[in-house]
């Protein structure tokens, strides 16, 4: 069962201005199985936070369809969109984006209590994910005071706290040490064995090769569509590194 379909997206911003006009992405599909852990790679510029942002509906694409839990994401209304991005998705950004002036435990609430939940339920469902994500005794502190590592876990928390069908990262290892790297990664693997479905946007080939595949942009396109299949995680890292080599260098042939 397909969590997410992509179909011939295109994304040009500024299209009414021939002067300022940048093709995004010129023509991207795929689609995202439930229980897959994708990772999307490409450089910088190649429209991968863009894509990201078209699949959370913060933004519309030029032409394309993405279908999401079933639902076409271009025929819902503006109103509506907020509602779906909370129940359907989890997020978690580059910059932890948590709210200061919270603490932990209310900031992994904050999607729960904008959907009305009572608080009972809200303890109950935060109790395993602390416990999994090691931020038990972090809880009743505020952002500022933890590590950049710990208020990442925090992110996650609140990412999936509403059980999302799907979970969006932007370069969520990129403000991080490489140890809180590390245990970031280790955390997205476990959650996805438990069933979590993961779209992960990255620069670092450490953090691709812990996923089960990884999607190439280059040009606006997918350029490459590579499975770990029975790899380790050693032998994905490789060929994630040869695979930029020849990317980079520009050729097709190199299986
Ligand atoms: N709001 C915007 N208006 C106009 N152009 C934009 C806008 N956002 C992004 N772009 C352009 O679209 C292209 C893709 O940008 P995007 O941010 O998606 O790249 P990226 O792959 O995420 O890069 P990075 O790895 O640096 O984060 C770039 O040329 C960028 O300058
Ligand atoms: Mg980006």
């Amino acid at each position: 069962m397909n969590i997410l379909k992509v179909k011939n997206i295109r994304k040009v911003y500024n299209p009414e201005n021939k002067n300022t006009q940048v093709v995004a992405l010129e023509d991207i599909s795929f689609e995202v199985e439930k229980g897959e852990f994708v990772a999307i790679m490409g450089e910088s510029g190649s429209g991968k936070s863009t894509l990201l942002n078209l699949i959370a509906t913060l933004d519309s694409q030029t032409s394309g369809d993405i279908i999401l839990a079933g639902e076409n994401t271009k025929d819902k209304k503006d109103k509506d969109k907020a509602r779906f991005r909370r129940e359907k998705l989890g997020f978690v950004y580059q910059d932890f984006s948590l709210l200061n002036s919270l603490n932990n435990r209310d900031n992994i609430f904050l999607p729960l209590v904008l959907a009305n939940t009572n608080y009972q339920e809200m303890e109950e469902r935060i109790a395993p994910i602390a416990r999994k994500l090691k931020i038990e005794n972090l809880l009743d502190k505020f952002p500022y005071q933890v590590s950049g590592g710990q208020k990442q876990r925090i992110a996650v928390a609140r990412a999936i706290i509403t059980n999302p069908q799907l979970l969006l990262a932007d370069e969520p290892t990129g403000a991080l040490d490489s140890n809180s790297s590390m245990e970031l990664l280790n955390i997205f693997e476990e959650i996805n064995k438990s069933g979590q479905t993961i779209l992960m946007v990255t620069h670092s080939t450490m953090a691709a090769s812990r996923a089960s595949r990884v999607l190439f942009i280059k040009d606006g396109k997918i350029f490459y569509d590579l499975y770990k299949g029975d790899m380790t995680r050693d032998e994905m890292y490789e060929k994630l590194v040869k695979s930029q080599m020849m990317i980079l260098g520009g050729g097709k042939d190199f299986e």
